[in-house]
């Protein structure tokens, strides 16, 4: 079925670069991919210091922000914007509550991490955050678009 434009919707996912060391990108990739959204950006990325402290500008201040951004910009990060009807907030659904002591099993943190500050994943909070945050890891050229159409590559 075609969808409205108005009901698609994008948001920014990161795999932190404790979940691309654990060799969890194709894990993470699996959930999104299943669920039914549909992937429109993709890259491998080690942010800087600078960079990992503008992605998480709201929470200058915060006791943790240092060791964050630290975190943040200690290796490579998968950076990808994903497509779909109520992908912000399913998506967030999807991640689990921020601590995964918190988060229910069958969501990534409640199944896969241990520790807050070692969560694995970002997800954009609302549609302003999504907008800013896609915007800051990619150009728009980066997004892809096209029909996803699985029945066409079967026979
Ligand atoms: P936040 O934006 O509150 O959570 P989320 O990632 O679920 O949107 O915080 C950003 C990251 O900061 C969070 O994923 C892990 C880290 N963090 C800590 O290390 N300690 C804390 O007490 C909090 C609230 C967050």
């Amino acid at each position: 079925p075609t969808l409205e434009a108005a009901e698609l919707e994008r948001t920014f996912i990161a795999i932190k670069p404790d979940g691309v060391q654990r060799g969890l990108i194709s894990e993470i990739i699996n959930r999104f991919e299943r669920k039914g959204y549909k992937l429109v950006a993709i890259k491998l990325v080690i942010p800087t210091k600078e960079f990992a402290e503008k992605h998480y500008d709201d929470l200058r201040g915060r006791p943790f922000f240092n060791g964050l951004c630290d975190f943040l910009s200690s290796g490579p990060v998968v950076a990808m914007v994903w497509e779909g009807q109520g992908v912000i907030k399913y998506g967030r659904k999807l991640i689990g509550a921020t601590s995964p002591h918190n988060s229910e099993p069958g969501t990534i943190r409640g199944d896969l991490a241990i520790s807050v500050g070692r969560n694995i994943i970002h997800g954009s909070d609302g549609p302003e955050t999504a907008k800013a945050e896609i915007s800051l890891w990619f150009k728009p050229d980066d997004l892809i678009n096209y029909t996803a159409n699985a029945e066409k590559w079967l026979y």
